[in-house]
């Protein structure tokens, strides 16, 4: 039986100045970010991946974006690496405006995201409390398996209503790495975190091209509106781009809860 996660309003976001192969290194630090995570505290880490590559990469995924068509399918072994595309489309447990880009452990890509993405995901798995190369093999573990999401969030429109996700047996973050920088590669919006007074912490103005966030998956988060009130280009491949370091239940594994809608309100 699946149980709601309470949420944890978020405390602080913090940055380090310390790559996250070098956070690894340090064991006092880790224990220590992950009793604070624990509590609400937010953290920056920059993810010491060539940034170059990293503009690459969305390039990439924009072309692949272009030139086939999207495609939904399950989360189950041997699923294939796909993209599609969420339009407020209303049987999602959150609504929001984005194009998202799947890759599991058990297919090979260009990029070998993986390989590219495994110090990021073993700190989430340590900060976790779990072994680091957990839910990283070809085999699923515990029912889980770690899925690679990138996303993307249109100029004029693309956005993610306020939730919180599931804290279970496989993970207590869900690090997120920026593919692109507000300012330079769109205006306004992103993504935020709320207070225990229900006011806004705009984490967005914490984080840069290669950032890791690091956040207690039950804290409220969402992503703002990407630059209301521009015109809405989807096929532009214009606003901001983002990895997910998700661990996700199989379909078939009943027993973790599903990411959790807080305010119904329409945010696109
Ligand atoms: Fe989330």
């Amino acid at each position: 039986m699946s149980t709601a996660t309470t949420a944890v309003p978020v405390t602080e976001v913090q940055r380090l100045d310390r790559t996250v192969g070098e956070v690894l290194d340090a064991g006092a630090l880790v224990a220590s970010m992950r009793s604070a995570i624990a509590g609400g505290a937010a953290y920056v880490v920059p993810s010491g991946i060539d940034r170059s590559l990293l503009v690459e990469l969305r390039s990439y995924l924009a072309q692949v974006g272009r030139s086939s068509l999207p495609s939904y399918h399950p989360i189950e072994v041997g699923a294939p690496n796909s993209h599609r595309m969420n339009d407020g489309d209303e049987r999602s447990y959150v609504r929001g405006r984005f194009h998202q880009f799947s890759f599991f452990p058990w297919n090979q890509d260009l990029f070998g995201l993986f390989d590219l993405l495994g110090p990021a995901y073993h700190l989430k798995n340590v900060l976790s409390g779990l072994p680091p190369t957990s839910f990283l093999a070809r085999t699923p573990e515990h029912g889980c398996t770690a899925r690679i999401a990138a996303q993307f969030y249109p100029t004029g429109g693309g956005g993610l209503n306020l939730h919180t996700d599931p804290v279970d047996r496989h993970q207590l973050t869900v690090p997120t790495l920026e593919l692109s920088r507000r300012g330079d590669d769109y205006r306004s919006g992103g993504v935020y975190l709320t207070r225990a007074d229900g006011s806004v912490l705009d984490a967005q103005a914490h984080l840069d091209l290669g950032d890791l966030l690091f956040f207690n998956a039950a804290t409220p988060h969402g992503v703002a509106v990407i630059d209301d009130g521009e015109p809405l280009a989807w096929h532009r491949f214009e606003g901001r781009w983002i990895v997910l370091l998700a661990v996700n239940r199989l379909q078939s594994t009943a027993d973790i809860g599903d990411s959790m809608e807080l305010d119904a309100t329409d945010r696109r």
